[in-house]
């Protein structure tokens, strides 16, 4: 870490995503002059909780709604329909954030949802159970160099031969998908007159992230670079092909708005209390049965996106190792520990046994992971208490958890490696511990 004031703060999920990271971005955002966006689309789901109220954001920032200049940089993929209803609804509830987009973003069109889906089914069991947003097959374009940018939509000519490349190669692998057998229901002119309409509104709020971030370092700004999804989610070192498509972990962040990672000051990784996971691939820890729904209900584990019930487990400390080695986190905040209230005992897994032998790494491979067994230790568990309690807890400080929590922190900081400097016991903004300064 430099020797100079935090200007730049990374958030990222170190597990499967659905850590809770909107709400610890929202709480450290109050200090943040920007909150940018990296990756990801509107494959995420990000809740904050103010005062009971409830917001749900899937593209824009979770700074949104503390009326910060938030970026979506150029690594995100955008659905300007989604874009644009977000914009409507912060507008109704009285939010008036400084919205920038990135040129460079790549746009996600109707024909990447419907071939999400299609690409989904001809996978078999390696079908990851994609949210069918259409983001796997928008960061395929931009990596085959096909992709549509936000500064495409800006200009019709470029824009229309662009498109027109795009469209019928993807009319191409439809009628090869579907054998035929389906009509193609889109229409390239009605494609064609939305997209330019889009570019139109977007043209105000349209910027080079990188000029625009890298300029605001310069003058002393603080930026909050906000994560999607989790780092055991990405494309390189998540668990491959059950994952998602873009560059989940610490590493995105600079090339997806475009600073030096030189410039980065801190990252944090955002646990949860326990595992969660949406969509296929193996879970070593998962539990089913009595258990497992109770921790899906007080956790409320169901898909933001998707209303998927979320898979759930024992926290993971083999994998969350992985994470935390590579990232390198000068700080994890763990989520959730309200919700496993009235669970005793609490299990850790410490390790993996793969063919009677203990490993060392945590092997990255689905195949492999499948195979394995969970090492355990086991913790005693807190009891129930209600909101009003946890919430008093929260005001009073860490020295108030129960005992039981603060050796269960304890323990994770002592397997990972890493202090756990915010540690969050209930939905809302206030139910917040805060146990180190982040913007010093
Ligand atoms: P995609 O991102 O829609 O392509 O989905 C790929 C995989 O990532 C699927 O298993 C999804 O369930 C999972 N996924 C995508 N976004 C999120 C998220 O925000 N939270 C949790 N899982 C996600």
């Amino acid at each position: 870490m430099r020797n100079k004031n935090t200007q730049t703060i990374i958030i990222t999920g170190a597990s499967w995503g659905d850590e809770g990271k909107g709400k610890i971005v929202d709480f450290l955002a109050s200090e943040a002059d920007i909150v940018a966006r990296f990756q990801g689309g509107n494959n995420a789901g990000h809740t904050v909780v103010v005062k009971g109220k409830k917001y749900k954001f899937h593209l824009i920032p979770s700074g949104a709604i503390k009326n910060k200049t938030i970026v979506i940089g150029n690594g995100v993929v955008i659905d300007p329909e989604v874009l644009f209803e977000e914009l409507e609804m912060l507008k109704t509830e009285g939010f008036t954030p400084d919205l920038k987009i990135s040129n460079t973003a790549h746009v996600i069109f109707p024909f990447h949802k419907l071939l999400d889906g299609m690409e989904e089914i001809t996978k078999g069991k390696y079908a990851a159970g994609t949210t069918k947003r259409g983001i796997g097959p928008t960061y395929s374009d931009k990596a085959s160099r096909y992709g549509i940018r936000v500064f495409d939509l800006l200009h019709k000519d470029i824009f229309l031969n662009k498109f027109s490349r795009l469209y019928d190669l993807k009319l191409k692998i439809y009628k090869a998908f579907s054998g035929n057998s389906q009509d193609w229901e889109l229409n390239k002119q009605e494609i064609i007159d939305n997209y330019l309409k889009f570019g139109e509104i977007m043209r105000p709020y349209v910027i080079s992230s990188a000029y625009y971030l890298n300029s605001a370092l310069d003058n002393g700004k603080k930026i909050l670079l906000e994560g999607a999804q989790g780092c055991l989610l990405g494309i390189d070192h998540g668990m491959y092909p059950y994952g998602t498509s873009s560059i989940t972990w610490a590493g995105g962040a600079p090339g997806g708005c475009g600073i030096s990672p030189t410039r980065i000051d801190k990252i944090i990784g955002v646990i949860k209390a326990y595992t969660s996971r949406v969509g296929g691939g193996p879970v070593p820890t998962e539990l089913d049965g009595e258990l497992a729904h109770q921790i899906r209900e007080q956790g409320h584990e169901y898909g933001t996106t998707t209303g998927r019930p979320r898979r759930v487990g024992w926290i993971d400390l083999f994998n969350l190792k992985y994470a935390t080695m590579i990232n390198n986190y000068d700080s994890l905040a763990i989520t959730l520990l309200d919700a496993l209230e009235g669970v005793n005992p609490i299990k850790l897994c410490v390790g993996y046994t793969l063919n009677g032998e203990k490993l060392d790494s945590w092997p990255i491979h689905s195949e492999l992971i499948a195979q394995c067994t969970p090492d355990y230790i086991s913790m005693p568990g807190w009891e129930p208490r209600s909101s009003e309690e946890w919430s008093k807890i929260a005001k009073e400080g860490f020295e108030a958890l129960p005992t039981e929590i603060k050796n269960y922190i304890a323990k994770i900081e002592d397997i990972l490696g890493t202090p756990i400097g915010i540690v969050s016991i209930g939905p809302d903004r206030e139910d917040t511990i805060l146990r180190t300064t982040f913007w010093d």
